[in-house]
């Protein structure tokens, strides 16, 4: 029986599809929130800390938000137990797509190259899933464009972010030279 959320997908194969796809997504979010919170706090000392951490901690709070409209998405197309998704952080990172492998170092600069990179694989990923859901699931399609919204302005915050940070330091270098 066709649930009514998803009376718009004609084949039950392309909702599966979807699903897997959104549960790859999923597994993304959590691991982004993860690591925005963990990133937060372990950054060093350095110029514009605390508007970085808070950006960062915001940043954590956004992901976790996609990740909550995805998981009820997912619901939606698949009400009973047979697509539940993942709960072992271990089955995030086989279903991930992106990862946001942490940085090594924890400077400004190191977490902030790291976050973007992270990002734009998952705008590439939703992207994706959107070129997939366009014709097929409309409601789908447009929960993924609105999240893809809202990684490009992750992007451009984090990028912002390291323009200030590699101002500063170009500034500290040239004082440097000129001592
Ligand atoms: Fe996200
Ligand atoms: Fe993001």
């Amino acid at each position: 029986m066709i649930h009514p959320y998803i009376s718009g997908i004609q084949k039950s194969i392309d909702r599966n599809q979807i699903i897997q796809m959104l549960k790859g997504a999923l597994s993304d979010e959590f691991i982004a929130a993860q690591n925005y919170w963990m990133q937060g706090k372990l950054l060093l000392d350095g110029p514009f800390k605390e508007e970085i951490q808070k950006e960062l901690f915001q940043h954590m709070a956004e992901e976790r938000a996609h990740a909550d409209w995805i998981i009820d998405r997912i619901l939606h197309l698949s009400p009973g137990t047979e697509n539940s998704p993942e709960i072992k952080p271990i089955d995030w990172d086989r279903l991930g797509k992106c990862r946001y492998t942490p940085a090594i170092e924890w400077d400004a600069n190191s977490i902030l190259t790291n976050a973007i990179a992270g990002e734009r694989c998952a705008t590439d990923h939703y992207a994706q899933i959107a070129e997939f859901t366009k014709l097929r699931d409309p409601v789908t399609y447009d929960l993924v464009n609105k999240i893809i919204d809202d990684e490009f302005e992750h992007i451009r915050d984090l990028s912002k972010l390291q323009e200030m940070v590699h101002e500063r330091h170009d500034k500290i270098q040239k004082e440097k030279g000129e001592e």
